[in-house]
């Protein structure tokens, strides 16, 4: 059953809730969205204390750093995605990692390994041989096609990153001048790896006006969504409708009704940036008018 923890405005988790929640907890799930990292040293040193294991989703973080440690090998597993929004993109796709041999192999044997078809890769055959035939079979493999879109780009990994803060920090510096939007910082020890950028509308709006800056981007050839008022937003946690009885979360829902998302893709030039940001600041400047 999961158990939702408040997030910040600053799109980090609030550590006094973590905390407090933590007593009945069997595992830590932390998804650093759209690579935002919450405090990772502290997260740890309380799930630590408690005994409980920590999954990373990083699935939106490749590249991201804390303290020096690639995001996504801090916990007990990491999980990548390679869907197509993101920073390796073999258009669907995506791996677990982790230093425990126990959950290595009952990972590959659950992803699909029947008939000792693990025996394919090397290693671990002590922990694979315990569990074959002992779990079921999920065919989650994933094909060696991806396999072969993927590899040619990790090499391209640390110039996307470099790319993609270059956009991001750019276009950022044009937002928070305006006013009118503010953009979260980094928390100290992280290195971020963004391939988009949100920011949070500055002072007093109203969702008439946010929604009037996202139709007035939208005018100027640029895609915003506020997450908290686009339709079905998968980041609005009150659309998880399979979690039963909602929970409410005040200060998230706060933040999301005023968190903006836009797109920047590494590939992107200096002059696209400079559209973009003064789509925006425009846009903002139409809505309060
Ligand atoms: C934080 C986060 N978790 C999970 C996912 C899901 O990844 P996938 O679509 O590869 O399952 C995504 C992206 O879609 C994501 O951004």
């Amino acid at each position: 059953m999961p158990v939702l923890v408040e997030v910040g405005e600053d799109y980090r988790i609030d550590l006094a809730d973590f905390e407090a929640k933590l007593s009945d907890a069997d595992a830590v799930m932390i998804s650093h969205m759209r690579g935002h990292t919450s405090d990772m040293d502290r997260i740890m040193e309380l799930a630590d204390a408690a005994g409980l294991p920590v999954i990373e989703d990083a699935a939106h973080s490749l590249g991201t750093v804390w303290g020096g440690r690639n995001i996504g090998t801090i916990g007990k597993v990491g999980c990548f995605s390679f869907q197509s929004y993101k920073l390796v993109n073999a258009g669907e796709g995506g791996i677990l990692i982790t230093d425990d041999p126990e959950i290595a192999a009952k990972a590959v044997i659950m992803s699909g390994a029947y008939e000792e078809n693990w025996k394919k890769h090397p290693g671990f055959q002590n922990s694979f041989c315990q569990w074959q035939n002992k779990l079921p079979l999920y065919n989650l493999r994933m094909q060696n096609l991806s396999a072969a879109v993927i590899r040619p780009q990790l090499p391209e990994v640390a110039r996307r990153v470099r790319d993609g803060r270059r956009n991001h920090d750019h276009v950022a510096g044009v937002l928070d001048a305006s006013g009118l939007m503010r953009v979260p910082a980094a928390l100290g020890p992280e290195e971020r790896a963004p391939d988009s950028i949100q920011f949070n509308l500055a002072g007093d709006w109203t969702d008439a006006e946010a929604l009037a800056f996202q139709r007035e981007a939208k005018a100027r050839g640029v895609s915003v969504q506020v997450f908290g008022l686009s339709e079905g937003n998968a980041r609005a946690y009150w659309n998880w409708q399979f979690l039963g009885d909602l929970p409410e979360l005040p200060r998230t829902r706060a933040m999301l009704m005023r968190a903006c998302d836009v797109r920047l893709p590494a590939r992107l030039t200096v002059p696209e940036l400079d559209f973009i940001a003064n789509a925006l600041v425009d846009a903002a400047r139409a809505a309060r008018a």
